[in-house]
């Protein structure tokens, strides 16, 4: 599902939870914008699942918990649910298979109905294949407004709630003549990222409704300050693109925060072209925009949006200039090395840098200017103004809603231990990405993580729960394969597998049959798919019907 998604002005890949939503903490608001007013399309794909998957909806309460407060005032009322299915592969006994779609609209996940381990295991199994969205994303919105009072309807629970009630309710268009809802027949869950968690809180929530689940690179952990999100690229990526950026982030934060001065922080944000950038956290934001690509990497081209992190990467790397018009800024950088305490490093430093400049320039600099924007308002994330909208045309808010009020996840470099130089500027701080939290939704306490960790965090399970991670994935510190967790031994009943080599939830995207070569996918994926239809397999042989016990 990474999908490179080209959003207004700008073409970055950057930190996000599920690509093709895009998101990360502090996301300059022209991005927001054009997350706003598009609708992501599918690229670079195959036949438009669109055409071959018509949406459906089902009516679903707006409000489960009609006897907990924190959803006054109440309302009785629904709204609809979308969803698509495929039954091409169904024969009566088998189960449904619920690939929940999570913090995004539901039509990026079409393509698993067509290929991906949703497609794999409707077809091992004789089951149907559905994508069902999540409430407040796509088209499923319960309110007629985003404002904080309409958004209390949206929490985890109340969309694990929705996923219940579809399994017990659904009449799938078609086979009305058959009753294909839980308890009768068995729903299996799939998910990948925040997904990964929810089906993973699904399966421990409502068991007799889910016989089985399984979390993909699943979130399991909310965390307020994820610095550690950076940790896997640290120790997974180029090593020397790593360390230059290290230090080259170093030498930005000695200056910004170290000396405060604001004619050497104006010299430093002139040497970047980015002079007309308010406020030096939004400067510092920009240069550490790019290592978060490395969540986009896939191991099929066609999925893969790593693009810009190898590109930045090629240039803080690079021992020559590879754009001789910032050679005349040569002294300038060397100046701004020894200010920045790296005087010492002139030598191994000054190329790396002279080349992120003009990296910068022509990825963020120029197209700024070019479509005649102000930086503040192509980098910026300060706006009270921009924040405050919140007609439902505001489709940025969902996300930034559920990691301000339950989640958290924002990707600091102030978090980074002092013995550990960041990957991106210790000005991203809590305060720094909570602006949004503040502005847009009025929440200037922290996230109430326990509502999310309750459920086990690290340490969840549940039989016939999988946890599936990737070992190079940015989000596993905050998954069952986190350093943190316990480590666990791998059973049919409680699969827990790792993925060499992979980032994020690398088994959701598959290749047709005609597509698969000698390398693609590659082993350890292709093991882990054949392992997830094995398992799934296996469990439903444990599969009573009620009515049969
Ligand atoms: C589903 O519901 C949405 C929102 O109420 C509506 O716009 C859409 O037309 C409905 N789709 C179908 C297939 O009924
Ligand atoms: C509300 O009802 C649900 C389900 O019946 C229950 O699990 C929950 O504890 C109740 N909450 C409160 C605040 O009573
Ligand atoms: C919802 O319906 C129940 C039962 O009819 C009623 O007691 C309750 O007052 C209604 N709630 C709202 C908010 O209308
Ligand atoms: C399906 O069966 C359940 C009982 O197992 C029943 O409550 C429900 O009404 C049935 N649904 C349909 C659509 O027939
Ligand atoms: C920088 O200096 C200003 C004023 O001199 C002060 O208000 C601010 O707190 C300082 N910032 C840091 C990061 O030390
Ligand atoms: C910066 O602002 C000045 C003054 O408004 C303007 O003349 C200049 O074109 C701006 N430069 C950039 C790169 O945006
Ligand atoms: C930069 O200039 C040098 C010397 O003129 C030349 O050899 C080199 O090819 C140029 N590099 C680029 C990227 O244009
Ligand atoms: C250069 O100075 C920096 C900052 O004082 C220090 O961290 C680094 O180790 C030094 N590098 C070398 C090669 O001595
Ligand atoms: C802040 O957002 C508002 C509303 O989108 C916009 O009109 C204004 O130009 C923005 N201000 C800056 C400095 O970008
Ligand atoms: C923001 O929240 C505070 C504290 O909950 C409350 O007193 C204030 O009225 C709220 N402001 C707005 C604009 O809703
Ligand atoms: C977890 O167990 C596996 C298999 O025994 C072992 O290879 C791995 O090193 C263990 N990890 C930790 C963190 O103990
Ligand atoms: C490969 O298989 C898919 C699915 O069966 C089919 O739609 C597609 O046309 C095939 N491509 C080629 C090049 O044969």
């Amino acid at each position: 599902m990474a999908l490179k998604i080209v959003l207004g002005l700008l073409s970055l890949s950057v930190p996000t939870l599920v690509e093709g939503s895009n998101w990360y903490a502090s996301t300059p608001i022209s991005q927001l914008k054009a997350k706003g007013q598009s609708t992501e399309k599918l690229s670079k794909r195959d036949a438009n699942p669109e055409t071959l998957y018509p949406a459906h909806n089902i009516s679903v309460p707006i409000d489960h918990f009609q006897n907990e407060s924190l959803y006054e005032p109440h309302t009785n009322g629904t709204f609809n649910l979308r969803y698509w299915f495929d039954a091409s592969y169904y024969a009566p006994g088998g189960p449904v298979i619920v690939l929940e779609s999570g913090e995004d609209t539901g039509d990026d996940r079409l393509p698993y109905l067509q290929k991906g381990l949703l497609h794999q295991l409707a077809q091992a199994t004789n089951g149907i294949g559905v994508v069902l969205e999540h409430r407040y994303y796509g088209q499923s919105f319960p309110t007629p407004d985003l404002s904080t009072k309409n958004l209390r309807f949206l929490t985890t629970d109340q969309a694990l709630a929705d996923t219940a009630y579809f399994a017990q309710n659904v009449v799938f268009p078609g086979l009305e003549d058959q009753n294909l809802t839980a308890p009768n027949v068995p729903y299996i869950a799939y998910g990948g990222s925040y997904a990964g968690a929810f089906v993973a809180f699904l399966r421990v929530l409502y068991p007799d409704v889910y016989f089985g689940a399984i979390g993909s690179s699943g979130v399991v952990e909310a965390i307020w300050d994820y610095w550690q999100y950076f940790q896997p690229i640290i120790d997974y990526g180029p090593s020397e693109c790593i360390s230059n950026t290290q230090r080259l982030i170093n030498v930005v934060d000695n200056i910004l925060i170290g000396r405060n001065d604001t004619r050497l922080t104006n010299q430093l944000k002139r040497a970047f072209g980015l002079q007309n950038v308010t406020y030096n956290d939004d400067f510092a934001n920009v240069l550490s925009s790019y290592v978060g690509a490395w969540q986009g990497r896939n191991w099929d081209p066609a999925v893969d949006a790593s693009e810009s992190f190898y590109e930045y990467c090629g240039n803080v790397s690079a021992s020559t200039l590879q754009f001789n018009a910032t050679a005349k800024q040569t002294r300038n950088v060397q100046w701004l090395l020894k200010a920045g305490g790296y005087g010492n490093e002139t030598d191994s430093l000054t190329t790396p840098m002279l080349n992120l400049i003009n990296y910068i320039n022509i990825n963020d600099v120029q197209p700024c200017a070019a479509e005649g924007q102000t930086q503040d308002s192509c980098f910026g994330t300060h706006n009270a103004t921009f924040y405050a909208q919140d007609d439902i045309t505001q489709s940025w808010r969902s996300w930034p809603y559920q990691y301000c009020t339950q989640w958290g996840f924002l990707q600091t470099g102030s978090g980074f231990p002092s013995t550990e130089l960041p990957l991106v500027s210790r000005t991203l701080t809590l305060e720094y990405e909570s602006i949004i939290c503040q502005d847009a939704f009025n929440i200037t306490t922290p996230p109430d993580t326990d509502a999310i960790n309750k459920y086990g965090g690290f340490n969840i399970s549940y039989d016939r729960l999988a946890l599936i991670d990737g070992e190079q994935d940015p989000w596993r510190p905050a998954t069952a394969h986190s350093p943190a967790a316990n480590n666990r031994t791998s059973t049919t009943d409680e699969p827990y597998i790792q993925i060499a080599g992979a980032v994020h939830h690398w088994d959701e995207n598959g290749l047709f049959p005609n597509e698969t070569t000698a390398t693609l996918p590659p082993a350890p994926v292709a093991a882990a798919q054949s392992a997830e239809v094995s398992f799934v397999k296996q469990w439903l042989t444990e599969w009573k019907a009620p009515t049969r016990r």
